[in-house]
């Protein structure tokens, strides 16, 4: 008995030193077969316990038994070890790349980008104002009084202590004009905000561009060159324009102008509304009132200025129809445009 016990963890012993030095896993195999097979040494003894004494057969089978499922274990680790070592750390370098997406600028930053540069080329320089101001600021200053019923034209969207988020980009004439003596060329691109109801069109925040030139003897044929030359560079060179009258308290006189549609050249589609024609901005000359305001003299000095609507514009550069798609976050829009 004691000679079949040894004869057990001699093989244990065996086995253990030879998987613990083999070093693949046909080596592996080869010693289950030589240990563990069918004509395996710890099979042959397990097979010849049916011959021993029946009060030895109990523990010598529970021994072999234990030792059989201890080596298959020790088998089973060895043989992961061996093949997971195989797997990790192949890199397979001939499988094409992920596709590496390269971030660029909101397209609102770019028509910003263009717009500044081409108004840069008249000596405009930028200037920016706050977002919250004052209402002194927004409306008085810009010849709107308190009672003026042009105060209606744009939703204000009113905080405490007297400030209010700015409607337009107009007040930064009149911080600039306060610390600056005429000659003036600047220009202001910036955040607005109004109590809108948001649809294709509308929104309650967008972006607009202020311009503002004064000078001794500035006239309207020269607001009316400088906006013909950069809507052209804008859209294209043979593109016509055209002014109509219209109303705003800080000009006088005022206008709007209008381009031909550029995508169907004024015979009607979707993106101009089959009218022909797109509203780009509103200028008119700097009206007397206002020069009053921050203290220049009216007899002295005369100017133009302008507001545009950032998202219009590019919306009817890329044939967007809905504004909201610029602020949804929607990278199939963002990527496509
Ligand atoms: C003004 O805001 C004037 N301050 C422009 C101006 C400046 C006139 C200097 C004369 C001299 P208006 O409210 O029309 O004007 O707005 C100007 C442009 O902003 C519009 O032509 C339009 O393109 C854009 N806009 C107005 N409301 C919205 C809105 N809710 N969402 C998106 N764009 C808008």
């Amino acid at each position: 008995m004691a000679d079949i016990k040894d004869q057990i963890k001699a093989i244990k012993e065996s086995c253990l030193s030879k998987i613990s030095s083999a070093k693949t896993p046909q080596e592996i195999e080869n010693i289950r077969l030589k240990f563990l097979g069918r004509k395996g040494t710890l099979t042959l003894i397990l097979r010849s316990i049916k011959n021993l004494t029946e009060s030895q057969r109990p523990r010598i089978g529970a021994l072999a038994n234990s030792v059989r499922k201890e080596l298959e274990r020790v088998i089973e680790d060895k043989n992961e070890t061996l093949g997971r070592k195989k797997v990790i750390p192949t890199v397979d370098l001939t499988l094409p790349s992920r596709r590496y997406r390269v971030g660029r600028s909101h397209l609102i930053s770019r028509t910003i980008k263009e717009l500044v540069d081409i108004f840069t080329g008249f000596g405009f320089e930028v200037a920016l104002g706050n977002e919250i101001e004052t209402e002194f600021y927004n409306f008085e200053a810009l010849n709107m009084p308190a009672d003026h019923p042009a105060r209606d034209m744009q939703d204000t969207l009113y905080l405490p202590k007297g400030y209010l988020l700015r409607t337009h980009t107009s007040p930064v004439q009149i911080r600039y004009m306060e610390s600056h003596k005429p000659p003036i060329r600047m220009m202001a691109p910036g955040r607005v905000y109004r109590e809108e109801d948001i649809n294709a069109s509308h929104l309650p925040l967008f972006y607009q561009l202020e311009g503002l030139m004064v000078d001794k003897g500035v006239r309207f044929s020269d607001l009316k060159g400088i906006l013909e030359f950069a809507v052209k560079r804008l859209f294209s060179k043979d593109l016509k324009v055209r002014f109509r009258p219209s109303f705003f308290p800080f000009t006088e006189p005022s206008a709007e102008m209008d381009i031909e549609c550029p995508h169907c050249r004024n015979k009607g589609c979707n993106v101009c509304g089959y009218k022909g024609w797109l509203e780009i901005l509103g200028a008119g000359m700097v009206d007397p009132n206002v020069y009053k305001s921050v203290g220049y003299d009216k007899y002295d000095v005369s100017g133009f200025a302008f507001g545009m609507g950032i998202e219009r514009i590019a919306m009817i550069r890329h044939r967007i129809t809905d504004i909201r798609l610029f602020y949804t976050g929607d990278i199939r829009f963002l990527t496509s445009i």
